[in-house]
């Protein structure tokens, strides 16, 4: 049964490496779903399959078994063109290592993939700007990855990430390589979007960072543990 009101529902996915004698249960019968609008931290130990799951959620990889409805479409077992395509207009990626192109500067890194997108030169110019201000670097245009500070850096990442509107946010331990300081101002944005309106799921082992989603799903061992409500604390 599919729910017409989730933005997000996954059935029963296993994701098994080297089947056979040797076999990993990567993902061992996960099943979860999430409303539009939510902001869900999924918490595990290291190898417990945070990010296995979060291939699948994001559409870089197909499960061995299991469905994956985004928007109301089975997505499990597309192909990679076709996935590639969902990818792009559904969800915008925040990654621990920030994945900027260091021959770009912070303008032309959040142009990208506007580009491949289609959208028209001039349009593409403002969209990007607005991004870069909206994380509070309209002064660090033409600054190249190098040339800016870590925190800099990952604000670059989410205006690349926000820039095309996707309707989810999917941040893979987006505060790992940054100081207190800038982890926070990260998490402030990622709360800022989801306030906006924005889906947002958020991978990391730190219960502390957790604490900001609204939502916490425990995994461990390929399993979901437990999945809990946060109490509406930063209202
Ligand atoms: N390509 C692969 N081939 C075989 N086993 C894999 C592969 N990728 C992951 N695994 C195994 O699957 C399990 C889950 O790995 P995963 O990378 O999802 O963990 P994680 O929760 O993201 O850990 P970490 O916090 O260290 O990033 C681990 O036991 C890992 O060794
Ligand atoms: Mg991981």
């Amino acid at each position: 049964m599919t729910n017409p009101t989730a933005i997000i529902q996954i059935q029963n996915m296993f994701k098994i490496y080297n089947p056979g004698s040797g076999e990993v249960r990567a993902l061992d019968g996960v099943s979860f779903s999430m409303g539009k609008g939510e902001f869900v931290a999924i918490v595990g130990q290291s190898g417990s399959g945070k990010s296995t799951l979060m291939n699948m959620l994001g559409c870089l990889d197909t499960p061995t078994e299991g469905d994956y409805y985004l928007e109301g479409k089975n997505v499990a077992q597309m192909s990679d063109d076709e996935l590639s395509i969902i990818r792009n207009q559904h969800i915008g990626f925040i990654f621990q290592g920030f994945n900027l192109i260091p021959s770009l500067d912070a303008l032309e890194n959040v142009e990208l993939p506007l580009i491949y997108r289609g959208m028209k030169r001039e349009e593409r110019r403002r969209v990007a700007v607005e991004s870069l201000n909206r994380v509070g670097l309209g002064h660090r245009l033409h600054h190249r990855p190098a040339e800016m500070s870590g925190g800099q850096q990952q604000r670059v990442a989410i205006a690349r990430a926000i820039a095309a509107r996707p309707p989810i946010i999917l941040a893979d331990e987006p505060t790992g390589n940054l100081d207190t300081v800038s982890g926070r101002e990260v998490m402030q944005i990622l709360q800022e979007l989801n306030t906006e309106g924005r889906t947002v799921i958020l991978i990391t082992h730190d219960n502390d960072i957790a604490s900001a989603a609204h939502r916490i799903v425990r995994i461990q061992d390929g399993k979901i543990v437990s999945d809990t409500a946060q109490p509406a604390l930063r209202a």
